[in-house]
């Protein structure tokens, strides 16, 4: 299959220019200019080239892109993309004196095709440089109301520019605006849909088909899919083993029971919760307690890896892991180029086990994104309820527990949790959350339990919306819901006097408390 090369100049729009060409059925890869490059020197072609926005200016930036330019397949140029393709192509750029951002009116001008795109269209815009007179051959086929150039096309060599972002959702008709781009002027044919999904991952899987593999297996989104895809191939080559790190809420063992009575995958329960309570004791600072997590899963790892190899013969080859492609990008990113961005937190999964152990990875959605993951799990008969859980982290309550954890403090996080969502489905609520805990804060406060004094630890409830956890706000949830909640916890869990609710986003906040 051709895909459509996304050419990363730097935007934080990129992802969302795959996840909508995907959406219309046209499948898209993100690469760097420099891979891209490097593929075109490697005879590798794309069947169309979509360059991204980016915060570049094409009066400082001297790379030669005429290898892109004179492939000879369809180009989109997006924002800085428009403004590179202007400039290769003889049009003039105009260095903008004030930027303009947010939303802007703009008019379809076009002679033909765009005929979806009514005459008037709020759009979004992000630049400072613009278009102001186009190459030769090239038609203006949208105005800006202030005059300025939004979009140019030449049909005959299949290239269309783009000032504003037709990719994020406060485009009106940005669906529309790609299509036209795919169909009209690209003239390609779908090519990616369900069936095609499954087919790309399966084939991952097949490669590798005839070895023992390895799955992490946390009856999380990605993992349950993974697995499930990999096990329709691999059959009872497949194990999955199930850490218990003694971290995890009620609904994550009940979840685990089902999984293990409801679907065909071979799922092995590993008892770990005394080697992870050792480990952390006396431990309190954050970064530490996330990092020993992490080491003990690979312990626990490793010791079951050899288990497997003394006592059944069983030598695995590969780590199944339901990796998505944002982690893939991250790492490609123009951003990381000039180094690593500050670690705000180490997120822990088990894509760091030790090179001794000679596990290759085994990475089937690793370039799919949530949302597809979900529709994927649906198409692979996954119950809707399982594919639509909310995420929960690796090192689970460790990091909603502030502090060092106990046994007596992990019993308190676990009891309140349970309210909480008992609460959310009751008022039939849980999907008008993205994500939503209960943390143990380690302060004393005083309060009045039947007739007596008290003085006893808090929990804050902590409920989000967002897409992708990166950025996140908090869900505002009726007051009836709050008060529920609230009194069931400091009545049914022992040692809570106090519930505050936490209102902060992300940015600043982060959605987890440690
Ligand atoms: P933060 O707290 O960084 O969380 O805003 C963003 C999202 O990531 C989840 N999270 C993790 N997931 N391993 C995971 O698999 C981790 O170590 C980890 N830390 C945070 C968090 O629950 C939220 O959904």
């Amino acid at each position: 299959m051709s895909d459509t090369w996304i050419v990363d100049f730097g935007s934080q729009y990129t992802q969302l220019i795959t996840r909508k060409s995907r959406e219309i059925g046209f499948s898209s890869v993100i690469m760097t200019v420099e891979d891209c490059i490097e593929k075109i020197q490697n005879k590798e072609r794309p069947n169309a080239i979509i360059l991204s926005g980016g915060p570049n200016s094409i009066f400082e930036d001297k790379t030669d892109y005429s290898q892109i330019f004179e492939l000879g397949v369809p180009i989109l140029g997006i924002c800085y993309g428009m403004q590179l393709i202007a400039n290769h192509f003889g049009g003039v750029v105009e260095r903008g004196l004030q930027g303009e951002y947010g939303h802007a009116l703009i008019e379809n001008v076009a002679d033909s095709e765009l005929k979806n795109v009514p005459s008037k269209i709020n759009v979004w815009m992000s630049h400072f440089d613009h278009v102001h007179t186009p190459p030769k051959g090239f038609e203006v086929i949208f105005k800006s109301h202030n005059g300025i150039l939004a979009g140019i096309e030449d049909q005959s060599k299949k290239i269309l520019g783009l000032q504003f972002h037709p990719e994020v959702e406060h485009t009106d008709h940005g669906r529309d605006i790609l299509r036209h781009f795919f169909k009209d002027v690209a003239e390609l044919t779908e090519n990616w849909s369900n069936k095609v999904m499954l087919q790309e991952c399966t084939s991952e899987v097949e490669k590798v088909k005839g070895s023992k593999v390895l799955c992490a297996f946390s009856g999380g989104v990605d993992s349950l899919v993974a697995a499930t895809i990999a096990h329709r191939v691999l059959g009872d080559d497949l194990y999955c083993f199930f850490v218990d790190n003694g971290l995890l809420r009620p609904q994550d063992y009940h979840h685990i029971e089902v999984l293990q009575k409801e679907t065909p995958l071979n799922i092995e329960f590993v008892d770990a919760k005394e080697l992870f309570y050792k480990n952390l004791k006396g431990v309190s600072e954050p970064e530490q307690k996330r990092k020993i997590i992490g080491k003990t899963f690979i312990e626990v790892f490793e010791e079951k890896v050899h288990q497997f190899e003394n006592d059944k013969n069983i030598k695995f080859e590969y780590l199944l892991q339901g990796t998505l492609y944002p982690d893939v990008i991250e790492s490609l990113s123009p951003h990381q180029k000039g180094g690593k961005s500050a670690t705000i937190k180490s997120h822990h999964n088990v894509g760091g086990l030790p090179e001794r152990m000679q596990l290759q990875l085994l990475e089937p959605l690793k370039f799919l994104f949530k949302d597809e993951v979900r529709t994927l799990g649906e198409a692979v008969d996954l119950k809707y309820a399982w594919v639509h859980r909310h995420p929960f982290p690796g090192p689970g309550l460790g990091v909603r527990i502030l502090g060092e954890i106990f046994p007596e403090s992990v019993r308190k996080v676990q009891e309140s949790d349970q309210i909480l969502f008992e609460e959310l489905h009751n008022q039939n609520l849980y999907h008008a959350s993205w994500q939503a805990f209960t943390v143990l804060l380690p302060v004393k406060t005083v309060g009045v339990k039947g007739d007596g004094r008290a003085y006893e630890e808090v929990i804050c409830l902590r409920l989000v919306n967002s897409t992708d956890g990166m950025t996140a706000t908090w869900t505002d949830l009726p007051y009836e819901f709050l008060a529920k909640t609230s009194a069931r916890i400091t009545n049914e869990v022992a040692g809570i006097t106090r519930v505050v609710l936490d209102i902060t986003s992300k940015p600043p906040g982060t959605i987890e408390w440690e």
